[in-house]
């Protein structure tokens, strides 16, 4: 399929891009003309290879090994998106993590991990991009579904987490839409990654739960962070636009 090249001349920061959702993220964002920045913490030969295959194609990418749950690596990969491609104009927070146990045995380093790398980081990479955004600036946070259900035990700090997105977006929704700037959030339900295999034991339960009874691609959920970059959804921002199968009806 080939996709409108309407983000020719922009410059594009993924935080978590190595992998999963994010490389899918990364990956249509240069189809679409952008030069595409993505940050990792452990998959290093994966970024590598992400990067090479783009820069093969004659795309535009930048591999950064910059953890999420510290702010200096975070601020670090915005100063070197700007200094390599000349700005930036669409932040993506897609960096995750899930832990998941029972009540009991959930550990604060968990629950402070989790907050980090799921919410924190999204305040941060937002805050510093925004310094460099000029008008038409798109920022774009992966959520979850489950800040709206969260169906089964032990999924709390990260149902939270997600929550935390809706209300973080809309406020910030204020501060940014005045220079044109729009921030949202993507709501994705179950998507076959490393992060939740569609060949799980767990997987034929989550399928029982939706009217569309099978996993979400990661390109299906790139396809509306795509929407969310372009030139046509300047007058959405504050909102949080769930794709999930039909998880949450
Ligand atoms: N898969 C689903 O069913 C699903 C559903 C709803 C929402 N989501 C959300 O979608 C996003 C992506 O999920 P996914 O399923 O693609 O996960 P994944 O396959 O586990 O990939 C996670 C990505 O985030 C990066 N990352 C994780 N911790 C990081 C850190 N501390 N610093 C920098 N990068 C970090 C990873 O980098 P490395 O490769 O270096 O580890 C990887 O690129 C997450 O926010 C997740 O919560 C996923």
């Amino acid at each position: 399929m080939t996709h409108p090249t309407n983000l020719i001349g922009k410059t594009a920061l993924v935080q978590g891009g190595s992998r999963g959702i994010g490389a899918a993220i990364v990956k249509r964002l240069v189809e679409q003309g952008a030069a595409v920045a993505f940050t990792f913490v452990s998959s290093e030969a994966k970024a590598q290879e992400l990067q090479d295959s783009i820069t093969a194609a004659g795309g535009k990418a930048l591999a950064i090994k910059a953890d999420s749950a510290n702010a200096e690596d975070i601020r670090d990969a915005v100063a070197q998106t700007v200094e390599t491609f000349g700005g930036l104009d669409i932040l993506v927070n897609n960096a995750g993590v899930l832990a998941i146990a029972p009540l009991d045995e959930f550990t604060l380093e968990d629950f402070d991990r989790t907050l980090a790398i799921n919410v924190r980081s999204v305040f941060i990479a937002s805050q510093e991009a925004a310094r460099h955004m000029k008008e038409g600036g798109r920022i774009i946070n992966i959520g979850s579904t489950n800040a709206d259900r969260m169906p089964f035990a032990g999924g709390g700090v990260y149902a939270m987490s997600k929550s935390a997105l809706v209300g973080l977006t809309k406020g910030l929704a204020r501060d940014l839409g005045p220079r044109g700037i729009t921030i949202n959030n993507v709501q994705p339900g179950p998507v076959d990654t490393d992060m939740n295999p569609a060949d799980s034991d767990f997987a034929e339960t989550l399928m029982g739960l939706m009217a569309i009874p099978r996993y979400g691609k990661s390109e299906e959920i790139a396809a509306m962070v795509a929407y969310l970059a372009g030139p046509e959804a300047g007058y959405v921002t504050g909102a949080s636009l769930t794709i999930d199968g039909g998880f949450g009806a």
